[in-house]
């Protein structure tokens, strides 16, 4: 097994590496600029671009690039990830196909003794929870690591904020604009899915900048029942439309999320399909209320956002944290804290133990002052 120095100082420290794990977000790029320039203009160090994640660390050398102020020009304003991603690739579960079928394996010992070969005296690990965590275990094992925090849906735990989330919730915003243009015109409901596996900040913050009248998370289970109630409200109003925002992982009380799959996938249960299970129940429940009645009924529409939300240019306010943590990791390495992840603490930078990161989801405390202010605002939140 590898051996590699406890925290390198800054003057034994000549090359370093940075990868970008899990599902791309808008500002890696701008952490990627950062990391290469600090450790270059501020420490001479060499920079590796690894790609694709841990990937690049299990595959040959033509996933690992030199990473220069010259490569990284232009990058600030783009959106993914100039090294690819890949979230699949976990070195701890590495699956592969042989013989027709998937195995699983473990090739933590092959990560360990590519970043001995490649000469890393550190790799900035720039990724969400799952990435996270993978780093924390290899770190425990000899890797010379830092964790950059990212994720759109800004649940990990250990950072009050993770880049892409601004961008994201711009995104949600801009549509929930647009569709209430059709929601008022034609009477309408519009039913907005939004991402948001276990923490529902997406919804709530979009929810909020958009004034929408339903705002349904998975931290609180919702009742049917509160929603219709909400939404004959504000068709009884002189709006005569409504807007509900639903996180991909909200449920009804008492039920389950929504899962996709598609036949003959061997991909994971994905979430996805609330929006529309949502308007089936709405639609049940207000035929049920309109037998007899001479009322008209409102028409509800949904609109999945997916994917949408994690493309494009970062906002100022996300390049700017990025940069700030992409700078950050490097001041870590410099003073030989390895094994940390940078963090935002209120507007401040701060550094922890992996150990003490993303150990559980960061959800939406339903105490917290944006839930008080959406209900003080009559948001029904289900
Ligand atoms: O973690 C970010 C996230 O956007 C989740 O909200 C969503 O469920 C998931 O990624 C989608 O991942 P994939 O790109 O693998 O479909």
């Amino acid at each position: 097994m590898p051996s590699f120095l406890p925290g390198k100082t800054a003057s034994k420290v000549r090359r370093i590496g940075v990868l970008t794990a899990g599902g791309d977000c808008p500002g890696l790029n701008a952490v990627i600029r950062a990391v290469v320039k600090s450790a270059v203009q501020g420490h001479g160090w060499q920079v590796l671009g690894i790609r694709n994640g841990f990937e690049g660390l299990i595959s040959g050398d033509d996933a690992i690039t030199p990473l220069t102020n010259e490569t990284v020009y232009g990058i600030l304003a783009r959106g993914g990830t100039i090294l690819g991603a890949a979230s699949r690739a976990n070195p701890f579960l590495y699956t592969k196909r042989q013989q027709g079928s998937r195995i699983s394996l473990d090739v933590t010992p092959r990560v360990l003794e590519r970043i001995e070969a490649l000469g890393l005296d550190a790799v900035v690990v720039i990724g969400g929870d799952g990435t996270m965590r993978i780093a924390r275990e290899l770190h425990e094992m000899g890797a010379p690591l830092v964790g950059v925090p990212k994720t759109i849906d800004n649940d990990v735990e250990g950072t009050d904020y993770t880049f892409g989330f601004d961008t994201a919730v711009s995104v949600a915003t801009e549509a929930i604009d647009r569709l209430r243009t059709t929601a008022e015109s034609h009477h309408r409901a519009m039913i907005v899915e939004v991402m948001g596996r276990q923490a529902g900040w997406i919804a709530l913050h979009s929810g909020v900048a958009g004034g929408a009248d339903v705002v349904l998370i998975p931290e609180r289970p919702f009742e049917l029942e509160a929603v219709y109630d909400r939404l004959t409200h504000s068709f009884a109003a002189v709006q005569r439309s409504a807007i509900v925002v639903v996180a991909e992982g909200a449920h009804v009380r008492g039920g389950s999320p929504v899962f996709r799959h598609r036949a003959g996938s061997q991909d994971k249960l994905r979430l996805g399909g609330i929006g529309e299970h949502l308007a089936q129940l709405l639609q049940e429940r207000q035929s049920d209320d309109l037998v007899g009645s001479s009322e008209l009924e409102w028409d509800i529409r949904v609109t999945v956002l997916g994917h949408v939300q994690r493309g494009g240019a970062p906002s100022s306010n996300d390049r700017v944290l990025a940069t700030r943590l992409g700078a950050a990791a490097v001041r870590l390495i410099a003073r030989g804290r390895l094994g940390r992840m940078v963090a935002l603490r209120g507007t401040t930078l701060a550094d922890l133990p992996l150990a003490r990161v993303a150990r559980v989801p960061r959800t939406v405390p339903l105490t917290c002052d944006l839930v008080l202010t959406a209900l003080e605002l009559g948001i029904c939140l289900g």
